[in-house]
């Protein structure tokens, strides 16, 4: 779903003569809310998939992630019914290929290479469709192969855990870990569309659906004083897995997250700023620290209160409103304190530290972390007083939250 335009000046650089290329492309796509998604009478993926009656089917293959699977197992016969039900305009090339949970499909490099030759060996084109189902970690992994094949086939995205649904999955990015950096290699490429279907987390585990609100909870802080009130509201439904609540909080999440690459003029993060990221640069950290044995939102909670404490420290944020902003935190039922915190280099460093690093090199450019200033609203700063920040992380790891 693309339209490209180009232009081309001449002119003279340095004595050279130059010719100036400008590209422009537009990307749409769609993300719908939706419940029963492959019940034969729910017309969304078909609709999607093959809009208007094509001369052929829409061919399809299918990705699950086995963890979802083990919860659903009659997941893979209600999707070859519903394919079955509208085969006139929906093929589904082969049975559902099913990949690993979680950050397994991010940190084996195998997971990719067997995907793409099933591709490869489907005769899948980039106009064929590789639907994705689970959550965000497998999702991050079949966007990257979907955006390698033949240079980028169609990838449709139904996530189906809260953070995949209110962040992960609704986004242009895509990646795997190497190196042992997370998401060392990847790619920006928007899907062809995104499907969130809140049936799919009743079988979630307590403790990944609070995780996934740790990301409401970021962008709320950043972005949304009036959506940080609401979550301050119904923390205790949330936390306790209430599906209105949960729906309504992942629909503004990741309303949130669109308007931002939309609007933000950077949706491909070629500047040095990554305002959506607050918390992330410990989060990133703190995960391969433990193994991933912390979720990404259960690091990004934390994450984000070393990042509240040193708002306070530095006098950019005023006590109630840290107090506030990290009282959300537990009460939502995230971890507040993680052995990880106090981990030490060889050196002495705080290891958590290093983060900051890893942060920038990932991004490239100067160092930018975003610092709360409010609620709802942060700011860019370029230099961390390193005392400070240990001292911040030392808080949280003894429970002085703000
Ligand atoms: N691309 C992006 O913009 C972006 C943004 C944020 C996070 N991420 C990535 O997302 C990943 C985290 O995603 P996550 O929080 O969804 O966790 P996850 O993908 O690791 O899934 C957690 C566990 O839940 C299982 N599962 C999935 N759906 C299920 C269901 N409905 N019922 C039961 N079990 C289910 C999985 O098998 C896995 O074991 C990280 O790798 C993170 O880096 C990517
Ligand atoms: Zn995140």
């Amino acid at each position: 779903m693309r339209d490209s335009q180009t232009a081309q000046d001449q002119g003279v650089i340095g004595g050279r003569e130059h010719l100036e290329q400008r590209v422009n492309v537009q990307f749409r796509y769609t993300v719908s809310f939706t419940q029963a998604v492959f019940a034969p009478g729910n017309s969304l993926l078909v609709d999607t998939l093959s809009p208007t009656p094509l001369a052929s089917p829409a061919r399809v293959f299918a990705v699950v992630d086995a963890g979802l699977l083990a919860a659903q197992p009659s997941l893979t016969a209600q999707l070859q019914g519903y394919f079955a039900a509208h085969g006139k305009r929906l093929e589904l090339v082969a049975a559902p290929w099913s990949m690993p949970g979680g950050e397994a499909s991010k940190n084996d490099d195998q997971v990719i290479g067997r995907l793409l030759e099933q591709l490869f060996a489907r005769g899948l084109d980039r106009h064929s469709y590789l639907l994705a189902i689970g959550g965000g970690a497998m999702l991050d992994a079949a966007g990257y192969a979907a955006a390698l094949f033949h240079r980028g086939m169609r990838l449709v995205r139904l996530p189906t855990t809260v953070l995949a649904q209110d962040d992960a999955g609704v986004g242009v990015k895509n990646g795997v870990n190497a190196f042992g950096v997370k998401n060392a290699l990847g790619t920006f490429a928007p899907p062809f569309a995104v499907i969130n279907d809140s049936d799919f987390l009743r079988t979630l585990s307590p403790r990944d659906r609070i995780a996934g609100l740790a990301e409401a909870v970021k962008v709320a802080l950043i972005r949304d004083a009036p959506f940080f009130r609401f979550l301050v509201e119904r923390a205790h439904a949330l936390r306790s897995g209430a599906e209105a609540e949960t729906r309504a909080a992942i629909q503004r999440c990741a309303e949130l997250h669109l308007e931002h690459i939309r609007a933000a003029g950077d949706a491909f993060e070629s500047g040095s700023a990554r305002p959506l990221d607050f918390g992330h640069w410990a989060a990133h950290k703190l995960e391969l620290l433990t193994d991933h044995t912390l979720r990404h939102g259960e690091a990004v909670g934390l994450g984000m209160l070393v990042d509240i404490r040193y708002s306070r420290l530095c006098g950019l944020l005023d006590e109630r409103a840290a107090h506030e902003a990290s009282t959300l935190i537990a009460a939502l039922g995230l971890p507040t304190s993680d052995a990880a915190l106090a981990r030490r280099e060889p050196n002495g460093e705080l290891s958590v530290m290093r983060g900051l690093a890893d942060f920038r090199e990932h991004l490239g450019g100067q160092l930018t972390v975003t610092m709360l200033t409010d609620i709802g609203s942060g700011r860019e700063v370029h230099d961390i007083d390193r005392a400070l920040m240990e001292r911040a992380i030392g808080d949280v790891h003894a429970g002085q939250r703000s």
